[in-house]
C-alpha cells in the first residue's frame, strides 16, 4: 500500500478506540488528519498521540448527531488543510444492553440518531465537499496532484450483519449504515467516490469494556463466539480501514468488509 502523503483524512469519534487508532495509522502513513469527536480531552490526546509520533493533525470537536456541527467541521478541515479526500464515519454508541420490550423510544431514537444520524450526515457534508473540490479541480488545476474524488468508510458492525440479542436498536443502525453504505457507493460511483464500510467484532475499546462489565463472565463468553479466540484490536480494524481508502483499491466500492476472526465464516 503507497501513503497518504498529501491526503487529507476527516475521522469521527477519533478520541478513542477504532478512531483513535484509525487516526494514527492515517497520519503514520503521510496523511493530515482532523481528530473530531464530543469529548474534547480525549480528541487533544490523539492529536498529541499522532504529534508525538511525528505527524501533523488537529482536532476539531463536533457531535455527530448534528447535521450543522459535522457540516462546520468538514468546512473547518478545508479551511485549515485545503481539501478532503478521506471521510471515516466511525463515532458510535453501544446504547442499552436489554431487550427489545426493554428499550425505551429515547433509547431508540438516541442510537439512531448518532450511529445513522452521523453517517448520513457525515457523508452528505463530505461528499458536498469531494463534488466541490472536483469541479474545481478539473476547472483550475487538471489533476493537481490529486485525483478526483475521494473514499469514505463508515464503520458498522458484525451487528449490522448479523442479529444481536440484547442489542436490538444498535443492530438496526448498523443495518442501515450499509444500506446508505450501497446507495452512496452507486449514486457517486462515476464521480470516482468510493464509499465502504467495516464491519468488526468485539474489538479492545471503550464501548467493548463497557459491554465486559454487564456481567460476571461476559468477557469470556463474548470470547468464546469469536473462531479466532480473541477479539480484534483497533489497529486491525485501522488497517482494513487504510487498505479500502488507498488508491490501489480503486475497484473496490460499497463491500463491506467482515473483520470478526471468522464469525461470519461459519
Ligand atoms: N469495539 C467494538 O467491539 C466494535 C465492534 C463493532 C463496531 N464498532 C463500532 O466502532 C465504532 C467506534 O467504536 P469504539 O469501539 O472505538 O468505541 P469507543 O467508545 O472507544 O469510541 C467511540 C468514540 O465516539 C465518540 N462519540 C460518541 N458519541 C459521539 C457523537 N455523538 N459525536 C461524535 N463522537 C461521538 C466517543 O466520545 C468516543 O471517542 C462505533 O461506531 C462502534 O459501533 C465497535
Amino acid at each position: 500500500m503507497t501513503g497518504f502523503a498529501t491526503q487529507v483524512a476527516f475521522v469521527t469519534g477519533a478520541g478513542s478506540g477504532i478512531g483513535r487508532a484509525t487516526a494514527l495509522a492515517f497520519a503514520q502513513a503521510g496523511a493530515a488528519v482532523v481528530v473530531s469527536d464530543v469529548n474534547d480531552t480525549s480528541g487533544q490526546e490523539t492529536v498529541d498521540q499522532v504529534k508525538a509520533a511525528g505527524g501533523e493533525a488537529t482536532y476539531v470537536r463536533c457531535n455527530v448527531a448534528d447535521p450543522d456541527q459535522i457540516e462546520a467541521a468538514v468546512r473547518q478541515t478545508v479551511i485549515i488543510y485545503g481539501r478532503l479526500d478521506i471521510g471515516i464515519n466511525n463515532a458510535g454508541i453501544g446504547g442499552k444492553f436489554g431487550r427489545l420490550l426493554d428499550q425505551t423510544p429515547h433509547d431508540f431514537d438516541q442510537i439512531m440518531a448518532i450511529n445513522v444520524g452521523g453517517v448520513f450526515y457525515g457523508m452528505q457534508a463530505q461528499i458536498r465537499q469531494m463534488l466541490a473540490q472536483s469541479d474545481n479541480q478539473s476547472a483550475n488545476h487538471p489533476a493537481g496532484g490529486h485525483p478526483a474524488g475521494g473514499k469514505i468508510v463508515n464503520v458498522s458492525s458484525i451487528a449490522g450483519i448479523r442479529g444481536m440479542p440484547m442489542g436490538g436498536p444498535y443492530s438496526a443502525s448498523k443495518h442501515a449504515v450499509l444500506g446508505l453504505t450501497k446507495t452512496a457507493a452507486l449514486e457517486y460511483v462515476r464521480q470516482n467516490i468510493r464509499v465502504n464500510a467495516v464491519c468488526p467484532v468485539y474489538t479492545h475499546s471503550g464501548m467493548v469494556d463497557e459491554l465486559i462489565n454487564t456481567a460476571p463472565g461476559m468477557e469470556e463468553r463474548m470470547r468464546r463466539v469469536i473462531p479466532i479466540g480473541r477479539f480484534g484490536q483497533p489497529q486491525e480494524i485501522a488497517q482494513a480501514i487504510l487498505w479500502l481508502c488507498s488508491d490501489e483499491n480503486a475497484f473496490c466500492t460499497g463491500q463491506a468488509i467482515q473483520m470478526d476472526g471468522g464469525l461470519t465464516a461459519g
